[in-house]
């Protein structure tokens, strides 16, 4: 699969989504922590490490939204990031990733979400990459609803498939299959 040609897209007012670079990696890791702590957004209770993020995470389709702010010198603030795992090294899978998107908690509810979303759309269907996958706990319906809104589609729900906090939890498997990748 070739790496997509990288056209800036759009995203709400004032918001810019870029490929994720390095430098990004502190506030990246910052808002992974503040979604995890939600208790509704993975499995996992704490961060990776950078080193450990960026081993995992395919290097392409990784994206940031920015916003910059006020004053010549105001630093670009991450307000959210998208990227995405290989689900398997079978040759059959090349073109299925799942993908993790997460929006700093002060960002959310403004179209964020929905703009990396359809970036990472457009960035893994330019490469190839079929089907993209997610499990998302039943409770996260902020997530549910931007992913159907994104044209995912619910497969099903595996009924206490394993334990956060010592609690079982159900979890919704999604997908989107590309209609433009044949
Ligand atoms: C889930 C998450 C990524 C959504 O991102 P977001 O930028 O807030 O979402 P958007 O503003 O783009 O909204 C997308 C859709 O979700 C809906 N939505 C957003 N927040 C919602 C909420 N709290 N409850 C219900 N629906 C919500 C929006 O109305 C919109 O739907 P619409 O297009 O039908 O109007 C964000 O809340 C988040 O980072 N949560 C913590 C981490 C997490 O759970 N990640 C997902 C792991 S599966």
């Amino acid at each position: 699969m070739t790496p997509p040609a990288h056209t800036e897209p759009a995203g709400p007012d004032g918001i810019v989504i870029r490929p994720m670079t390095p430098r990004d990696a502190d506030q990246v890791l910052v808002i992974y922590q503040l979604g995890l702590d939600t208790g509704h957004a993975s499995f996992e209770t704490t961060a990776p490490t950078w080193p450990a993020f960026d081993t995992t995470k395919l290097p392409h389709h990784r994206y940031v939204a920015t916003r910059t702010g006020a004053g010549p010198h105001a630093p670009e603030q991450v307000l959210g990031w998208i990227a995405a795992t290989a689900v398997s090294d079978r040759c059959v899978y090349a073109g299925v990733v799942e993908h993790s998107v997460y929006i700093h908690p002060g960002a959310r509810g403004r179209g964020v979400g929905a703009a990396l979303l359809n970036a990472f759309v457009a960035s893994t269907e330019a490469a190839g990459i079929w089907t993209i996958q997610s499990g998302i706990f039943p409770e996260n319906t902020a997530s549910l609803r931007l992913h159907h809104a994104a044209g995912f589609r619910t497969i099903g729900t595996r009924e206490r498939i394993g334990r956060h906090h010592g609690r079982w939890r159900n979890v919704v498997l999604i997908e989107r299959r590309s209609p433009t990748v044949l």
